[in-house]
């Protein structure tokens, strides 16, 4: 995994996100709201099986697309969406999706960008670009003192503007 200017990363491998993956996980806490947005293929759903391994979760986490949500029970839950299919971010209310990003789980949204006018102003953006063949460009962005601190002290990434 190589650093790449300050909050780029880049991963060679699906092993790869998925490891950078896990180490987030260690940064998370109970109530945390993570955005992963990129083109199809890019590793949000792979980056959300290295999320939900990290926190403990056996289940193999698959792409929730048809049905917006799935939730891996854990000691500290996973909120797994794929936003993919929808067209407005209401339609995300309705199936009570405050509840869930301000409950006790971690909420992780597929296609965040989508839906950005309503997630919680605290959270952590991931954008995955595609690279060369198996390469993604990652980039992470923190929103709110809490994930900028956490990212800051973290010893894989340093985030600055
Ligand atoms: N560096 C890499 N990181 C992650 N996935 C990679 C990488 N290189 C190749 N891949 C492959 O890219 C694909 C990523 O699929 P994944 O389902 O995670 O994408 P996605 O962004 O969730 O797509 P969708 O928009 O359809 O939900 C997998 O087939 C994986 O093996
Ligand atoms: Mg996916």
């Amino acid at each position: 995994m190589n650093k790449c200017k300050e909050n780029f990363i880049i991963t060679t491998s699906e092993q790869e996100t998925l490891n950078l993956a896990k180490k987030i996980a260690k940064l998370l806490k109970p109530g945390d709201v993570i955005s992963a947005s990129g083109e199809l293929g890019t590793g949000k759903t792979c980056f959300v099986k290295g999320l939900a391994q990290g926190i403990g979760i056996s289940q193999v986490v698959t792409s929730p697309s048809f049905v917006i949500l799935k939730i891996y029970y854990n000691k500290i839950p996973l909120y797994h969406f794929d936003v993919y299919r929808l067209d407005k971010s209401f339609q995300l209310e309705e199936i009570g999706f405050q509840q869930f990003q301000y409950g006790d789980g971690i909420t992780v949204v597929e296609w965040g960008d989508k839906v950005s006018e309503i997630l919680a102003f605290d959270h952590l953006e991931i954008n995955f670009y595609y690279y060369e063949n198996d390469k993604r460009k990652i980039k992470i962005t923190p929103h709110g003192e809490s994930w900028e601190k956490r990212l800051n002290k973290s010893k894989f990434v340093k985030v600055t503007d």
